[in-house]
Formats: C-alpha cells, sequence, structure tokens
C-alpha cells in the first residue's frame, strides 16, 4: 500500500513538471511567468515563432530588444516590464548546451612496421 501510494505521489509530481512546460495554442509560446507580457509585447509586429526559432542568453535577448528599440520603432518599457520579459526568455530561449565532443583517448598507439 506504501509503494502504491508513493507510485501515485511520483506520478503527480511527475505530471506537474510536465505541467510547467504548457504551450499556448495560440500564440506558440511556453506558458511560464511573464509569458502573458511577452505574448502582449512582442507579438505587434511580427509573430511569436521569430522567438521561439531564437535561442540566447540574457544578454542577447536585451540585444535583441535594444535592436528593436533602436531600428524598429519598439517603444522602450519600464525596468520592471523590460526584467520581466528578459527573464522569461533567458529562461525559456535559453541557448543549448552545444559544443565539441570529447576529445578521445588513446590508450594505445599501434605501432606501424615499415
Ligand atoms: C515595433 C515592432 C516590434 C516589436 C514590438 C517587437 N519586434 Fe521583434 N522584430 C521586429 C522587426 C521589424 C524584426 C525583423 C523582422 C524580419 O527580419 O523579418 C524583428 C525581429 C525579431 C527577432 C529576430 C531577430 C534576428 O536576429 O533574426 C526576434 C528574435 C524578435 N524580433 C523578438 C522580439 C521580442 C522578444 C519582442 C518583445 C520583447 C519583439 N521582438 C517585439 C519588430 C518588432
Amino acid at each position: 500500500m506504501i509503494q502504491l501510494s508513493r507510485f501515485i505521489l511520483m506520478l503527480l509530481m511527475s505530471q506537474s513538471i510536465l505541467a510547467a512546460q504548457t504551450i499556448d495554442p495560440q500564440s506558440g509560446l511556453i506558458i511560464d511567468s511573464g509569458f502573458t507580457v511577452v505574448k502582449k509585447q512582442c507579438s505587434v509586429c511580427h509573430s511569436p515563432q521569430l522567438i521561439i526559432q531564437n535561442k540566447a542568453s540574457y544578454q542577447g535577448w536585451l540585444a535583441t530588444l535594444n535592436w528593436m528599440q533602436e531600428n524598429q520603432g519598439m517603444q522602450s518599457l519600464n525596468q520592471q516590464t523590460e526584467t520581466l520579459i528578459l527573464n522569461y526568455l533567458a529562461k525559456n530561449y535559453a541557448p543549448e548546451q552545444t559544443g565539441r565532443r570529447k576529445p578521445l583517448v588513446v590508450e594505445q598507439w599501434k605501432k606501424l612496421t615499415p
């Protein structure tokens, strides 16, 4: 009986983790803290798909935001809204951990005999 309730608890916990990654069907954006502000502010000029297709760090998103403000006539935001948006983007559209594979370890070189 204890085993079963533990299993059910684990199931519930894993579902709440999955629920944290819910996608808004209308915009395709991940629903998380700051989502409504991002949806409102960032789909005025273009599809939110542009966000989904991009990945960047906090600084990278800040640069994109500033670029749109300086070149595309995007309104300036108050500090609180800007931080909310950037935190949302940096968390949910962060760069993936990519990089070179680890170098191969050669344990024994083959001797070439001429
Ligand atoms: C005032 C209009 C406007 C608003 C508001 C706006 N953008 Fe943009 N954004 C643009 C334009 C114009 C482009 C260039 C589109 C293109 O290249 O087709 C662009 C491009 C982008 C790109 C692609 C950049 C690249 O390097 O290719 C991303 C990502 C982006 N916007 C994210 C956002 C986010 C996040 C927000 C909300 C914080 C936002 N946009 C709000 C006008 C806007």
